[in-house]
């Protein structure tokens, strides 16, 4: 029977639970409620790794790596561009900090990964341009925008409009900070101030 070994691959799976799920999976798959607090629960102990090598596009549907930006600190968020209120409030605050920085700023690379990338295509340049100039905006498919987001253990998922076909998107609202060689510094909490941000970049600028 051509299928049982990849049925029995999957209970295993199943049993195994979560890790190998979400370390493992290139698919599109969304999380369990389950999977979801794991992840969320990993990233605030700071169990297993976060971060690692992506490459996406960005809107003029360039190639873009992380890479590339070695040598500078590195800001990460996840987030939509119709998101209502958090992610353009967190990426205000991290516009703000990079203003507060002046030429120091150069040293930042601020990355701004959608979750949404059926709906956030041509809008996504503009979007990403009217917080910061410095600012990249980057899309992929949605295996290729899971994976990254796995690995920097991000969640979100989509959520129905009570009403129409319309949806909105849960997501991790955390600033992540990766350092110079791409290693993972720690992240910020949702709604962190601005003033706070900037003290945190000075403090690795200045290493
Ligand atoms: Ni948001």
């Amino acid at each position: 029977m051509p299928g049982s070994r990849a049925r029995t691959l999957t209970i295993v799976a199943s049993l195994f639970g979560f890790g190998f799920l979400y370390g493992a999976a290139a698919a599109d798959e969304q999380p369990s409620a389950e999977q979801a607090a794991q992840m969320m629960d990993d990233l605030m102990y700071g169990r297993g790794t976060v971060g690692g090598p992506f490459t996406l596009t960005d809107p003029a549907g360039k190639q873009r790596s992380d890479s590339e930006f070695r040598g500078r600190l590195m800001i990460v968020y996840f987030g939509y561009t119709f998101c209502p209120d958090v992610c353009p409030a967190d990426l205000m605050a991290i516009t703000q900090a990079l203003d507060a920085l002046g030429p120091a700023a150069e040293g930042v690379q601020p990355v701004f990964i959608t979750v949404d990338p059926e709906r956030d295509t041509k809008v996504l340049g503009e979007y990403v341009e009217a917080f910061h100039h410095s600012l990249v905006g980057l899309t992929g498919s949605p295996e290729e925008i899971r994976r990254v987001a796995n690995s920097y253990k991000a969640f979100y998922a989509k959520v129905p409009d009570a009403r129409g076909g319309g949806y909105s998107i849960d997501h991790t609202g955390v600033i992540y900070l990766m350092g110079r060689g791409g290693e993972y510094l720690g992240f910020m909490p949702p709604q962190t101030n601005p003033e706070r941000l900037t003290e945190i970049l000075r403090k690795y600028l200045d290493k």
